[in-house]
């Protein structure tokens, strides 16, 4: 790329633009920069061409976001109904779904309708659902405002609600037709939200990327800061990565499951607790707990932990568990993941920073032992 094809911080004027590949499916566009929320208009009249919209999003994101995002539907002639529930992953639930879908018939929602979901994740995994159900399947199309939408969950193709029994226990595959990640959407997020989707980046170099995972440590404090070019930089990168891994393994068969690198410890560490940690924060334990173990196994080089704990530091995430878990008690929870394969937990393990060790198809069954020593030793040992 020429340098006047680029701005001053080296965003390229027209954003980035990731292909995603969908087995045996349609590839969609992903399209990252300050101020791509604009090309909206044209993109949905080229990609999906429906004859109404329903632009789900939550009430905070609304009151932020919806009448621009509105206004700008509208000023091009197209027929748009806003939808909307209330945050929080509370409301990531069948009780939402069921009123959206009647909102949606409400609104006249057809079956040449599609549906815009703009917010989080929660509401890209919700409207996600209601598209994947509603009249069985319409379009979708992602336009995700925070950073842990941005950098993960609009991309893949998962959807769902969590229910009594867990998290995403009921969902569908869905992949979107467009995602639009405008940096500039996520100026208005909490700073404690956007190292929440930090640790979804730090992750994606830790298992893939050494230069990313060094350039995000270095970038740290304005990322923090929320500015938009160095934002969409990470984000572009990240779905670079990730859309790597799902393009060729889209049901988590197999190479996905190297997604799951701190998630084992991560789910088990957010079940223990109640769901009182945020995600992000028992993921970024996770991976450092799981790089130990690693170590302690003689498969992981050395340092790796204390290299991720800085990191991850460096973006204002924990790196220890909350003391007076019981390891016992968070051992037990990891024997509940969805991921448990033939009834033993299985962990990602890294060879170094930047590199997977592959073992038996991405991941390893690990004793419990190594386990429990890491848990009961918490934050000592990574400096
Ligand atoms: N489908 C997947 O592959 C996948 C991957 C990762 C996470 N997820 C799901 O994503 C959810 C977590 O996502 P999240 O952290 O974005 O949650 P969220 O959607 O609840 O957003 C977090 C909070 O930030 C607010 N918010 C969002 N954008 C904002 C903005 N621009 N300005 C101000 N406030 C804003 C929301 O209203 C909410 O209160 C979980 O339910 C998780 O299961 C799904
Ligand atoms: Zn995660």
């Amino acid at each position: 790329m020429s340098a006047d094809q680029e701005t001053a911080a080296g965003v390229p004027r027209d954003g980035w633009e990731v292909p995603v590949e969908v087995p045996g499916g349609r590839a969609y566009p992903v399209r990252v920069g300050p101020g791509v929320r604009r090309e909206l208009p044209q993109l949905l009249s080229r990609l999906v061409g429906a004859h109404r919209y329903v632009l789900v999003t939550d009430d905070t994101v609304m009151r932020l976001h919806g009448e621009e995002v509105l206004d700008l539907l509208r000023g091009a002639g197209l027929e748009v109904s806003p939808l909307t529930f209330p945050p929080g992953e509370l409301f990531k639930t069948r009780e939402s779904w069921a009123a959206l879908t009647d909102q949606a018939l409400e609104a006249g929602l057809g079956r040449d309708g599609a549906v815009i979901a703009l917010g989080g994740g929660v509401t890209g995994d919700l409207a996600g659902f209601l598209a994947a159900t509603y009249m069985r399947g319409i379009p979708l199309v992602q336009l995700p405002t925070s950073l842990v939408a941005m950098v993960d969950s609009a991309v893949g193709g998962k959807t769902g609600v969590d229910v009594s029994g867990g998290k995403n226990l009921v969902g569908a595959f869905h992949p979107p037709r467009l995602v639009l990640a405008d940096t500039e959407l996520a100026g208005t997020l909490p700073r404690r939200e956007r190292s929440q989707g930090l640790a979804e980046a730090v992750k994606h170099g830790a298992i893939l990327d050494r230069r990313y995972f060094g350039r995000t440590r270095d970038d740290a404090g304005t990322l923090l800061d929320g500015e938009p070019g160095a934002t969409a930089a990470l984000v572009a990168r990240s779905v670079e990565l990730k859309a790597g891994v799902v393009g060729r393994d889209e049901r988590e068969a197999g190479l996905r499951q190297i997604l799951n690198f701190g998630h084992t410890l991560g789910h088990a560490l957010e079940a223990a607790t109640g769901y009182d940690l945020p995600h992000g924060s028992a993921v970024a334990m996770g991976m450092v707990l799981e790089a130990r173990i690693g170590e302690a196994l003689g498969v992981t080089r050395e340092g790796t932990a204390r290299e991720l704990a800085r990191v991850l530091e460096s973006v204002g995430l924990p790196t220890v568990p909350p003391p007076g878990l019981p390891p016992s008690e968070v051992l037990r929870w990891t024997g509940r993941d969805k991921k448990v394969r033939s009834g033993r937990p299985r962990y990602v393990l890294l060879r170094e920073v930047g590199e997977v060790e592959p073992g038996d198809n991405w991941s390893h069954t690990v004793p419990d032992e190594a386990v429990v020593r890491v848990l009961a030793d918490g934050g000592e040992g990574t400096g």
